[in-house]
């Protein structure tokens, strides 16, 4: 499979909000998205892969931070399903990672449902390490929220 890593832009924030929804991850919404493109705090990516048929791209994995000092905030990290288990959302965070330390990354924090086993699996590979509980933390369906930490320090 050949993707591209991108900056987000303006032309893919329908995409974008759309892959959000459909898993069922929260969303910055259209204008939510607009602004966090103006701010140079944001580190937000798109995976993009080409279309044959009319030379255009599709989005197929996004993720969404921001620098809060040195710490980056981790809102949501998602792969359309028919892309997923292939190494997409490693290799996007790691870029996400790469460009938060540019920034001056100290550590990185993001929270995820409990029996969210594969992003459990990717934050882990990555150093990230559970930080906290808050029970029943999530609805529909009903789950309890982990906070995972990561020291920059112990990320090559
Ligand atoms: C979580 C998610 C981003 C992982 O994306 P992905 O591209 O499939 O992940 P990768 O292929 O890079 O795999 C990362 C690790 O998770 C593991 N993994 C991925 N999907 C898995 C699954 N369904 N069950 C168990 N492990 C899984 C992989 O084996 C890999 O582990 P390894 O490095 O030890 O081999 C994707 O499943 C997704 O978009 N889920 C819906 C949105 C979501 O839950 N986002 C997280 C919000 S906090």
């Amino acid at each position: 499979m050949s993707f591209e890593i991108e900056q987000m832009q303006e032309t893919h924030i329908l995409a974008v909000v759309a892959l959000e929804q459909e898993c069922h991850l929260s969303s910055l919404g259209d204008i939510g998205y607009r602004k966090a493109l103006q701010d140079p705090n944001s580190i937000l990516l798109v995976a993009t892969v080409e279309l044959p048929v009319c030379s255009s791209s599709e989005v197929v994995a996004i993720f969404s931070a921001q620098m809060v000092i040195d710490e980056l905030q981790i809102d949501n990290i998602a792969v359309a399903e028919s892309y997923r288990q292939k190494g997409l959302a490693t290799i996007l965070l790691a870029e996400a990672l790469k460009a938060a330390k540019k920034k001056g990354m100290n550590s990185a924090v993001l929270e995820v449902r409990a029996k969210n086993s594969a992003a459990l699996k990717l934050y882990k590979r990555h150093g990230f390490i559970v930080a906290g509980y808050r029970k029943n933390y999530y609805h529909n369906p009903p789950d309890d929220a982990l906070t995972m930490l990561l020291n920059s320090s112990k990320h090559a």
